[in-house]
Parts: structure tokens; sequence; C-alpha cells
């Protein structure tokens, strides 16, 4: 028996570094997974995931109208019958200075960041509350929390999502659908490697940053992935609203 056995789960970004990761995690751990992303990469996730052994299938779609999270959840009960975990893993980081900040960038980052989210949350509550329950994992960022250079946009997406998170565990305890939010630190992911290349760095120099960490090396989506899979399970189930942080200690030994 797996730790999420007989669960479904929908997993944003899951052709992808974070995302994939945690589909894959999950998978390994008996869940079901709806496999969503943007991509048609997402389609490599679910062979991945059939290869183990485990069920998939993909919904490629962009998740930032109400009317892509609605079907995708519809989908999702449609072929499986359930719905029991909301991972909110797919996101994206560039980054725009404030004199760069206008409404396009605002609209593309809430978009993806905090719109996409907020509707898949309010397609699968419903189906949550009628089952008795279900676990919802926002993948957020210590962007959120403390702001951040050149981040304006992504920053405030973050931490409107971190606010959402709070609102929507406080509305739904009573209904057994827990809400918590994941930082997971400084990670190796193609997303992460592609925005170092606008600045010239590599992977080669993202792992010598990584050393300067306080465990001595970069974060991987696997270390997320784990902390998603116990946020999923019933090992956490008196785990709620929390904000769960898996840097390796950096940004509590960077306020101290
Ligand atoms: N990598 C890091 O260091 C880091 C740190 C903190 C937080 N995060 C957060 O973790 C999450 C995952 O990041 P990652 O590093 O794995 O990124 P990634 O770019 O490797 O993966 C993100 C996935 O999201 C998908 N996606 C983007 N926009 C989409 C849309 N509109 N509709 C559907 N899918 C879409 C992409 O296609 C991609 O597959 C993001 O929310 C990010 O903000 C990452």
């Amino acid at each position: 028996m797996g730790r999420v056995s007989g669960k479904v789960a929908l997993v944003t970004g899951s052709a992808s570094g974070i995302g994939r990761a945690a589909a894959l995690a999950l998978a390994q751990e008996g869940a079901t997974i709806a496999a969503l992303d943007r991509s048609s990469n997402i389609a490599i996730t679910v062979a991945r995931i059939q290869e183990i052994g485990g069920h998939a299938f993909a919904i490629q779609a962009d998740l930032r109208t109400e009317a892509a999270c609605a079907e995708a959840v519809a989908t999702t009960v449609h072929e499986y019958g359930r719905l029991d975990i909301l991972v909110n893993a797919a996101g994206i980081f560039p980054r725009y200075a404030l004199n760069e900040t206008d409404q396009a960038v605002l609209d593309l980052l809430f978009g993806v960041n905090f719109n996409g989210p907020l509707f898949l949350c309010k397609h699968t509550i419903p189906i949550m509350q009628q089952q008795g329950g279900g676990s919802i994992i926002n993948v957020g960022s210590i962007h959120g929390l403390c702001g951040g250079r050149e981040l304006i946009a992504y920053a405030a997406s973050k931490g409107a999502l971190l606010n959402l998170t709070r609102t929507l565990a406080r509305s739904y305890a009573r209904d057994h659908i827990r809400v918590n939010y994941l930082i997971p630190g400084w990670v190796l992911t193609e997303g992460e490697l592609a925005i170092q290349a606008q600045e010239g760095h590599d992977e080669a120099w993202l792992r010598t940053q990584g050393e300067r960490l306080p465990t001595g090396r970069i974060q991987l989506p696997e270390d997320a992935a784990d902390a998603i899979v116990f946020l999923a399970s019933d090992e956490s189930s008196q785990v709620n609203a929390s904000i769960l942080n898996t840097d390796g200690g950096r940004s509590f030994f960077t306020i101290l």
C-alpha cells in the first residue's frame, strides 16, 4: 500500500520541474494522476508514470482562464470518479523591475500564479466537500513572504497565493479540506535553468551556488515532491493553513 493509495491527484505544471517530480512521487505512492500542463511534454510525464506501473492521463491546457480550470477538474472527475488532491505547481517567475511592471506583466504573472490556482480551488472544493475531504497544496515561494528584488509581480502573486491558502484553509477546515503552502527553496528545474541562462549562468554555476546554501547543495525537484506527498497524505491530517519550507533553513538563517 502506498501512502496515497486510492486517491486521485490533479497536478499542474507536471510537464517540468517540481510539478513533474510531484506527479511521479504521488504516482509512486499509489495515487492516480491527472497531469496538467500547457506544454506537450506532459505526455512524457504520463508515459513515465505508466512505465512505473501507475495510472495517469494528460490534460494539455493553459490554466489562466476559469473555463480551462473548470474543464480540467470536470475531466478528472469524469475520468477517475473523484478528486482528493490538488497540487498547484504550475508557475512562472520572470524578473521585472518596478519600471518594467505594467498591466500586461501583472496579468501574466497573476494569471498563472494566482488566478489559475484560485479557479482550480473553486471548482475542486465542491467535489472534495461531497467526498468528505481533500488536500490542496499551493506551491509558493519565499518571495511571497519577503518580497524580492525585481520580482514585484512574482512576489505579489505568491503573496496573494499565501493569502488564498489561509483563507481557504480557514473556510473549509470543517469539511476536512486542508490547504497548505509549500516553499520549495532554490530548485534546479528547467524553469530555473532558463531564467539563469538569461543572466549567462549555467547548471554548473547553479550547483556551485548551491554549495553555499545551509545544507551544502541546491534543492532538487524531488525535495519538494517529498514534502508534497506528505502534505497530500493522511500523515499530515492535522497540518492545515501551514507553510512548509524545504529550503534547507536558508530563509530562517537569513532572517536571523
Ligand atoms: N525553481 C525554483 O527555484 C522555485 C523556487 C520557489 C518557487 N518555485 C515555484 O515552483 C513552481 C514550479 O516551478 P519550477 O521551477 O518547477 O518551474 P518549471 O518552469 O520547471 O515548471 C513549471 C511548469 O508550469 C507550466 N506552466 C507555466 N504556465 C502555465 C500555464 N499558464 N498553464 C499551464 N501550465 C503552465 C510550464 O509549462 C512548466 O511545465 C512555480 O510555481 C514556481 O514559482 C520554484
